[in-house]
């Protein structure tokens, strides 16, 4: 049994690989275990690209992040944010625009008792340990409810989130609950992984997840644009994540499906 860190409650099962401290590694960070390391090297095997892969989706969130203060959103509900690491959101934008409020929501106790940690001195983020499915649970907290005015554009950020919610829960639903209670003007951003490049090796990744007890389901481009039915498509729509507002087109290389992920934000109307 692995010594139990100061950051892993009695609760967290150090023998079973988890998505946040799998996603952690890929990312080289530190909050990870053996069993979640040699789960993630499995996954590597058979997707060599995806270290490379989680990588581009930070620098997409980086990206998304700064787009949308351009557009004057000053406030940000960051669902399925993770286990901190460089670049978060409150970081982002609170450079940029101190006043920004930002509200993190993981169901993962070890991304929260992380996110809790790093946002102690700062009255302008929150986190909240809630489950993407719930939206209204999410929506009523308290953390959101201090801290996000639903009478001023929020942007919703489901990156990397929404291949870990299963048909059966409906996610499509859940998306237009939280779009639902934010303002006209607000903005969806997701990432979500498909199997569009290579469906059998994309596919038998996502069967080794659910090998683990973690649900995840690729999605194809139109299943991944409809979540975003109920959102005017900011440019350029439903691309793979170097061909997102690139900061230079040499980051979009000749095989931007290198990164099996596609990527969006939607503006309510
Ligand atoms: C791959 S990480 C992405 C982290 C961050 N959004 C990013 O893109 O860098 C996915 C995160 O979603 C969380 N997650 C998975 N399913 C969730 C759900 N139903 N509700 C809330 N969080 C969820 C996991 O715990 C994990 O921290």
């Amino acid at each position: 049994m692995p010594e139990r860190p100061s950051w892993a409650a009695a609760d967290v099962d150090l023998q079973r690989p988890n998505a946040a401290r799998v996603y952690d590694y890929y990312l080289g960070g530190a909050c990870n275990f053996a069993t979640d390391r040699e789960f993630a090297e499995k996954i590597a095997e058979l997707v060599p690209e995806v270290g490379d892969a989680a990588r581009l989706n930070r620098t997409f969130l980086r990206r998304v992040v700064k787009f949308l203060l351009t557009r004057g959103i000053r406030q940000f509900l960051d669902i399925g944010s993770g286990i901190p690491t460089v670049g978060n959101v409150h970081e982002i934008a609170q450079r940029a625009a101190p006043g920004s409020r930002v509200v993190y929501v993981d169901h993962d106790p070890v991304a929260v008792s992380h996110s809790e940690l790093i946002l102690r001195n700062n009255d302008r983020a929150g986190v909240v340990q809630g489950d993407l499915s719930e939206p209204d649970n999410v929506l009523n907290s308290a953390v959101v409810r201090d801290l996000l005015n639903f009478d001023e554009p929020i942007a919703v950020l489901m990156i990397a989130v929404l291949h870990f919610v299963p048909d059966e829960l409906d996610p499509h639903s859940s998306v237009v609950r939280y779009l639902d209670a934010v303002a006209p003007g607000s903005y969806l951003a997701i990432s979500h992984a498909t199997p569009d490049p290579d469906p059998g090796r994309l596919t038998r990744a996502a069967e080794l997840y659910r090998a683990n007890n973690t649900p995840f389901v690729v999605r194809d481009r139109q299943q991944i644009a409809a979540l975003l039915d109920s959102t005017v498509l900011v440019e350029p729509g439903v691309v793979y994540t170097p061909q997102w507002r690139p900061d230079s087109p040499d980051d979009v290389g000749d095989n931007p499906e290198r990164s099996p992920f596609y990527v969006a934000v939607g503006r309510k109307p």
